[in-house]
């Protein structure tokens, strides 16, 4: 009797404003698409209303708040095309300030997500500037809610230095242009081409995972270096995060972000978010090193943490 097995399913769900996110979750799944026992499907996120891109300065302002609180916006969630139950889920996502971005962290919160994760093991894949630590524990949380569990999470940072994309990043997101700019002062932002492509890898390692019919679980990207965490920014993540939340409050209490009133609270805003960067983040970053050799053991225990599950 020929014993009949069906193809083994993964699903994608991400969401890009200028394609670099589309591009690391493509490279990272392109091995099992040639797989013909492997059905790869695709929810492209999308925002009733988009965000801009590039982005108004104030409008970029404006987004901290919904950010950091993750007040959901609409979006057209169109699943007729999905499977009812997949083997792996991986979430596609960037950070807005902290947080997921808004079309992730309201995806998040619908029905539609508690629906497609609920009992699945899910791969996190993530491309920022550089700051992801506080976005992924709100993501983990909204993973526990909906009964899914993280197997893996993969990280890709902008390949220039923390002062480089200072810059860089900002001008890319405001101009729409990658850059270099000024006459390659600030270099080209994002993340480098080469390790995009080197995504592959991990998706070598889900078809493996995969062919085996082995069941995912947090060893999955141990030891692939899937993941850096840069000690210097857990303290001021967690600063600039209770920063958000608190100014997010009074900036939610003023209305919509197109409001004048929070227009006019931006312009301020920016010139304190200027002032906290240039002094926290470095600040904080002194103080690590000063207290290096007395906080070593915490350190190692807050990189195990962060790291979790991939490790670095
Ligand atoms: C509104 C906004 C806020 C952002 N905040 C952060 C942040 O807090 N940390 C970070 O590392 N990157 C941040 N970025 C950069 C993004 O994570 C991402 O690298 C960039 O927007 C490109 O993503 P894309 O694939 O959507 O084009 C921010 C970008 C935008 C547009």
């Amino acid at each position: 009797m020929i014993k009949l097995t069906r193809r083994s399913r993964v699903l994608v769900i991400h969401y890009s404003q200028s394609g670099q996110l589309d591009s690391v979750a493509h490279s990272l799944v392109k091995p099992l698409l040639s797989c013909n026992d492997i059905q790869v499907d695709f929810l492209n996120l999308r925002p009733q209303q988009d965000f801009p891109f590039p982005w108004p300065l104030l409008r970029f302002i404006n987004a901290f708040p919904e950010s950091a609180h993750q007040i959901p916006c609409d979006l057209q969630l169109d699943t007729s095309a999905l499977a009812d139950d997949y083997d792996l889920v991986i979430l596609a996502y960037q950070v807005w300030f902290l947080a997921p971005s808004i079309p992730i962290s309201s995806f998040l919160q619908t029905p539609t997500a508690a629906s497609l994760l609920k009992g699945k093991p899910v791969v996190t894949v993530i491309a920022c500037r550089n700051m992801w630590l506080q976005a992924q524990e709100k993501v983990k949380s909204h993973l526990t809610r909906c009964n899914a569990s993280l197997v893996g999470n993969v990280v890709f940072v902008d390949g220039v230095s923390s002062a480089a994309s200072f810059f860089s990043t900002p001008l890319w997101v405001l101009t729409g242009r990658k850059g270099p700019h000024w006459f390659g002062l600030v270099p080209a932002a994002g993340v480098k081409q080469s390790a995009i492509d080197g995504a592959a890898r991990f998706g070598e390692k889900i078809g493996l995972t995969l062919h085996k019919q082995q069941a995912f679980d947090e060893s999955l990207f141990r030891g692939m270096g899937a993941v850096r965490v840069n000690e210097k920014f857990i303290a001021s993540e967690k600063i600039g995060a209770r920063s958000f939340h608190v100014w997010g409050k009074l900036f939610l209490a003023c209305g919509a972000p197109e409001s004048l009133l929070r227009q006019f609270l931006a312009l301020f805003y920016i010139v304190f978010l200027i002032l906290m960067i240039v002094t926290v983040v470095p600040l904080t970053a002194l103080i690590k090193t000063i207290l290096k050799p007395f906080t070593k053991a915490r350190v190692a225990r807050q990189k195990s943490y962060y790291s979790w599950p991939s490790g670095e």
